[in-house]
């Protein structure tokens, strides 16, 4: 079963009838790593909010399909999107602040997780305090106990990473999630989404400007350009030989293409 797959994806923006997405197709595979790079403005988000079912309503998808494990979301009702949004597709965004409850404890927040996964209420705590250890996160048992503004943003966005994998999902579409942190914390926090990701199986969409970290974690790059995805394929080639004229302007403003690999998994390597 394929954990995402989009095809011919256009979308609109209602008021103007300006096409900001235009016949895209992105699949991610069972445990694969697939990034989606492009200028400011070329469609990323949206791409990953139409996935999720979270259009704003001030665009509309115009053509395509997108099917979430085989499921078209096209034409499901809020219930039923958001039980894939809790079961089968999980999406972090850049700002971990606004994606955690302000008023409740991360271990209540955690509980719903797991509770809308299914584990007993019994498991939760333990099951938890696991997740939130794999995260690199010390003394998970009091930190369930303190809330979002009690977290250094590297913690919290490490949280948003733990959650986002707690029900086991097909797939996980991380969208910035390191840009917003300090540069001591990017190296470390994106080490550990994608050993999570290599480790749980499970596809990931990484959405990001950060053209160094896609080349060192992914398996395949996707480059957007005004809508569009004007390149594809292993990140090795794309990095060593972009074709198009978009993804070579964009990659020149890599420092230097040979920089060596960061600290993290290679790219199909075993976790
Ligand atoms: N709610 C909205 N209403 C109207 N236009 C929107 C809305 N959201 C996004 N857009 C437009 O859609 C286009 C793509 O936006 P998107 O947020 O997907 O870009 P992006 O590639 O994620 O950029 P960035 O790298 O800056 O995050 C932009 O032209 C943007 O102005
Ligand atoms: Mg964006």
């Amino acid at each position: 079963m394929i954990p995402l797959a989009i095809t011919g994806l256009s979308i609109r923006r209602r008021s103007d009838r300006r096409m900001l997405i235009e016949d895209l197709d992105c699949t991610v595979h069972p445990g694969e790593i697939v990034g989606l790079v492009g200028q400011s403005g070329s469609g990323k988000s949206l791409t990953a909010l139409a996935a999720t079912g979270m259009l704003p309503a001030a665009l509309e998808q115009v053509a395509g399909r997108i099917a979430v494990t085989g499921t078209p979301i096209d034409g499901l009702g809020p219930k039923a999107l958001r039980d894939l949004r809790r079961r089968r597709i999980s999406l972090i965004f850049q700002d971990p602040m606004t994606a955690l409850s302000p008023t409740r404890s991360i271990g209540a927040q955690m509980g719903d997780i797991l509770a809308a996964a299914g584990i007993p209420r019994a498991d939760r705590p333990a099951r938890a305090c696991r997740l939130l250890g794999d995260m690199d996160l010390p003394d998970p048992a009091a930190l369930m106990r303190r809330f979002a503004h009690q977290l250094s943003g590297g913690q919290r966005q490490r949280v948003l990473i733990a959650m986002a994998f707690a029900g086991s999902p097909a797939v996980v579409l991380a969208d910035e999630v390191t840009t917003a942190l300090d540069v001591s914390v990017r190296a470390q926090v994106l080490r550990l989404l994608v050993g999570r990701a290599r480790q749980s199986g499970s596809g990931l969409l990484f959405i990001t400007h950060d053209l160094g970290a896609a080349r060192s974690c992914c398996d395949r790059v996707l480059v957007m350009a005004e809508g569009r995805v004007v390149e594809s394929g292993p990140a090795v080639e794309v990095f060593a030989r972009p074709a198009s004229p978009e993804a070579r302007h964009l990659l020149a403003a890599l420092p230097e293409r040979s920089a060596p690999r960061q600290m993290l998994p290679v790219a199909g390597a075993e976790p």
